[in-house]
């Protein structure tokens, strides 16, 4: 397994590659693991590989099994936050000490996006200034990184239009993107901060909202 840890502004960030056995995983999530279909379990196995790098780089070694809550999204023990992206062997992980805001990452392997995903996750005030597809490509990665960061809090599907943002040029180091959530429900919105970076052939992003 190859890692690589990035101290970034909203916690800890582990990149994990070529993830074949699990790494510092508990023994429930070994378990759990087994009962997975090939392709999740490499996923899965990715996905908790780069979680406790990045725990272990903040001080948790011994660490309780990192759960999944009703929803989808991972429990962390105590005192922590933290979020998990995976594209099959790949995985990056976002942890930080519990300071009262839920964190959001996506990773994402650059490809041109699908026909009509610019329509389906772009408001139209979007539409009309992103048309390049490495740009749709970092504001789906962003939209998804917001969903993982503000969903556990509003425990409901938020749709991608719900979120209108403005992307920087994109570069390798994490630059910040604006994001503002217009809620279907009415909802107070989360305060976000978010940032953007393309690493070679890899866009990684990443939300951090206060928690309500
Ligand atoms: C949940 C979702 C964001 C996951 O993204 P993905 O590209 O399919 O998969 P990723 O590898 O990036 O992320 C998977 C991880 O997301 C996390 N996750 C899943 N559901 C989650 C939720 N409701 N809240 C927070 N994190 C969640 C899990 O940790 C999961 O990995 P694990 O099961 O191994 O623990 C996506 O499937 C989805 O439903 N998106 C639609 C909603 C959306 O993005 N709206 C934008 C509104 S701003």
């Amino acid at each position: 397994m190859k890692e690589r840890l990035i101290d970034h502004p909203h916690g800890v960030l582990a990149i994990v590659d070529d993830v074949t056995e699990p790494h510092a995983l508990h023994p429930e999530e070994l378990a759990r693991a087994r009962d997975f279909t090939e392709h999740r379990r490499a996923s899965f196995v990715a996905g908790r590989s780069a979680l406790a790098v990045a725990l272990a780089h903040l001080g948790l070694r011994d660490r309780p099994a990192i759960g999944t809550d009703d929803r989808g999204a991972p429990l962390l023990p105590s005192g922590f936050v933290g979020s998990v992206s995976h594209k099959s062997a790949r995985a990056v992980a976002l942890a930080a000490l519990d300071a009262g805001f839920d964190l959001g990452v996506d990773v994402e392997l650059v490809r041109v996006p699908r026909e009509g995903v610019a329509e389906m996750i772009l408001t139209e005030s979007e539409l009309a200034r992103i048309d390049d597809p490495l740009q749709i490509l970092a504001a789906f990665s962003l939209k998804e990184a917001v969903y993982k960061a503000i969903a556990p809090g509003l425990r409901r599907y938020v749709a991608f239009r719900e979120a209108e943002i403005t992307l920087p040029a994109l570069s390798e180091s994490f630059t910040h993107a604006e994001v503002t959530l217009t809620l279907a429900r009415g909802e107070p919105a989360p305060r976000i901060e978010a940032t953007v970076a393309l690493f070679g052939d890899t866009i990684i992003t990443t939300a951090r909202a206060t928690r309500r």
